[in-house]
């Protein structure tokens, strides 16, 4: 479905799609991405697919979507960030693509720490970030985003978390527009958190989250940890109350047990 042609009508990015390669199937748009980061692939350059063969998730998950239902693809990003600043960034993408998946469906949606993205406490957004370092700088960072869009069966467990767009609404979401507004709005939060090394989207992250209070446990290293979330590091981590003290996690699986 996807040509590049198609997915520029109505652009109206300057830098996010500058360059937009499409493929029908490809193994990862992920890892295209970052093949082409390394040869200096210019900053906003988009890799979509319409079929992933070895689409992943965070934690060496797979991420599994059907074609010509969803949204499958990867951005090149040059953010001016010292390497431990970079947990701020699957913040930052979860706003921008909340808020343009609210705009084009009119659905609330609600984010969970750190790249979830869930309607009715099913989960159709996932943000996969794969960043590279040399010499104690950022190189580039890959933002991987899977979104169900149109999908209306999911196989196996997925069957139990997964949704879509399309089964929330009960209506059919035009893909190629979701597109457009995913980089507007990807664009526009970049242009300005930027400037404040992304700390302006720590407030924003906030009013799409209503993890605060609750009762969670991470899965960190093998062990599981359990407390409540009190929440979230300037750097983009998760603060939670756990034995009477405050602990902040950088990654880990989080579940939700209750307020
Ligand atoms: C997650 O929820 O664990 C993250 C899912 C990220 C999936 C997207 S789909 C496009 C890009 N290419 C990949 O292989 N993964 C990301």
């Amino acid at each position: 479905m996807y040509s590049e042609q198609v997915l520029r009508e109505g652009l109206k990015t300057k830098q996010f799609g500058c360059k937009i390669y499409t493929f029908d199937t490809i193994d990862s748009t992920n890892n295209c991405a970052r093949a082409l980061a390394g040869c200096w692939a210019e900053e906003g350059t988009v890799i979509i697919s319409e079929e992933q063969t070895a689409g992943r998730g965070r934690l060496g998950r797979p991420w599994l979507a059907n074609p010509n239902e969803n949204l499958t693809f990867s951005i090149i990003l040059r953010p001016a960030l010292l390497p431990d600043q970079l947990n701020i960034i699957p913040l930052y993408v979860a706003v921008a693509v909340t808020q343009a998946v609210e705009r084009v469906s009119g659905l609330k949606v609600e984010c969970k720490w750190p790249n979830d993205l869930l309607i009715h406490g099913r989960k159709f957004g996932g943000i996969l970030i794969e960043g590279s370092v040399k010499q104690n700088a950022v190189e580039y960072v890959v933002v991987g985003i899977g979104i169900n869009v149109n999908q209306e069966r999911f196989a196996g467990d997925l069957a139990k978390t997964a949704t879509s767009l399309r089964l929330q609404k009960g209506a059919q979401i035009d893909r190629k527009r979701l597109f457009g507004e995913i980089l507007s709005s990807m664009e526009a939060h970049y242009a300005t958190a930027s400037n404040s090394h992304f700390q302006s989207i720590l407030p924003l992250w906030r009013s799409h989250t209503s993890m605060i209070d609750k009762k969670i446990s991470v899965m960190e290293h093998g062990a599981m940890v359990s407390g409540v979330v009190r929440g979230f590091s300037p750097e983009g981590g998760l603060v939670m109350e756990t034995d009477g003290k405050e602990r902040t996690f950088f990654a880990g699986d989080v579940t939700v047990v209750g307020s």
